[in-house]
């Protein structure tokens, strides 16, 4: 039996994506039962971290402190994370009351394959919205991840959300891959898909289908042995096991998908600009941004 933990999605998609009427398999694909073998599987991978010193954040950091999670800049903290398999650091941007501490942020992320980290750009994380929700949100266009509340024990949500980043980011310039004749084609040839939450719409199904994908790659058994009726789904993961190839497996090398973030002055009280000049940085910033995709939403309750 499944237990009440469902995925549903905040009313804040790009584009009015249509439900999906294909049914759902059954029994349905267990997701929150892949967590501990993912877990035994993933192994972690050694890191340092330096914090940044005060003054300056990713102008992405900045904006959804800001504009997202209507929480104060200032209260931002900011890391280069190294693994030992890439030389060049990650930033990961933390509120100083997040659920999730940096030393879990950095254990998660190291888990992710290398080649999968590939996709990401900055990591941020925030005190949970309350209610136990678990919400994480993802602007898929430059490999941005947001996590807030206690997202720890949940590392197939982060495969997800690097899911959506691997499909907006197939051919950047064609939009989703899952909007793509190419896999509404393979899509079809399946009678059914792997849970609930993949019928929130094609983005949310192929998300869903990269965790199976991932799973499959990564625990010996793959996903027969956690759901013996695969084969209903076969058309899907496999294609995004032929799309992703080597970003589901652990080993390689980095090669990273972005460039980091410009960085901009966490407030004028930090004295690395007047307020005059910050105010008109942000302005101009903000106006940029409305040509950038909306962030794809998911929210993850129990
Ligand atoms: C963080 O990494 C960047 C290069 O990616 C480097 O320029 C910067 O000095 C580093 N900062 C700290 C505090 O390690
Ligand atoms: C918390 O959950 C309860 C019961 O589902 C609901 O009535 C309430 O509005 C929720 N509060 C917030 C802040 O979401
Ligand atoms: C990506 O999509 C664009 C626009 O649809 C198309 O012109 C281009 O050929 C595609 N590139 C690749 C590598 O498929």
């Amino acid at each position: 039996m499944l237990p009440l933990k469902t995925w549903a999605t905040l009313a804040l998609l790009p584009l009015a994506l249509a439900q999906l009427d294909k049914p759902i398999m059954s029994p349905a694909v267990p997701f929150d039962q892949m967590d501990t073998n993912l877990y035994d599987n993933l192994k972690s991978t050694p890191a340092s971290y330096s914090a940044w010193d005060y003054g300056y954040l990713p102008a992405r950091c900045h904006d959804v402190a800001e504009s997202w999670e209507n929480l104060s800049p200032y209260d931002m903290e900011v890391y280069n994370v190294t693994y030992e398999d890439c030389d060049r650091p990650w930033v990961m941007c933390r509120h100083k009351e997040a659920d999730l501490s940096l030393d879990q942020m950095i254990d998660n992320f190291g888990r992710l394959p290398v080649r999968m980290r590939n996709l990401v750009r900055t990591q941020l994380a925030f005190p949970g919205r309350g209610n136990g929700t678990l919400l994480a949100y993802t602007f898929t266009d430059l490999g941005d991840i947001v996590y807030t509340g206690d997202l720890y024990p949940y590392i197939r949500f982060w495969i997800h959300e690097v899911g959506h980043i691997r499909d907006a980011q197939v051919n950047a310039s064609a939009g989703d891959y899952s909007s793509s004749t190419a896999w509404l084609n393979e899509y079809n040839k399946d009678a059914y898909i792997c849970d609930a939450y993949a019928q929130t719409n094609h983005a949310e199904n192929f998300a869903q289908e990269v965790v199976v994908a991932a799973y499959d790659k990564v625990v010996p058994g793959g996903i027969a042995s956690l759901v013996p009726n695969y084969e209903d789904i076969y058309n899907q993961f496999s294609t995004v096991e032929g799309l992703m190839g080597d970003e589901l497996c652990p080993g390689g090398t980095c090669e990273r998908l972005f460039e980091d973030d410009r960085l901009v002055c966490v407030g004028p009280e930090a004295g690395c600009a007047s307020k005059r000049e910050y105010l008109a940085a942000r302005e101009a910033r903000l106006a940029e941004r409305e040509a950038e995709a909306e962030a794809v939403v998911c929210s993850f309750e129990h």
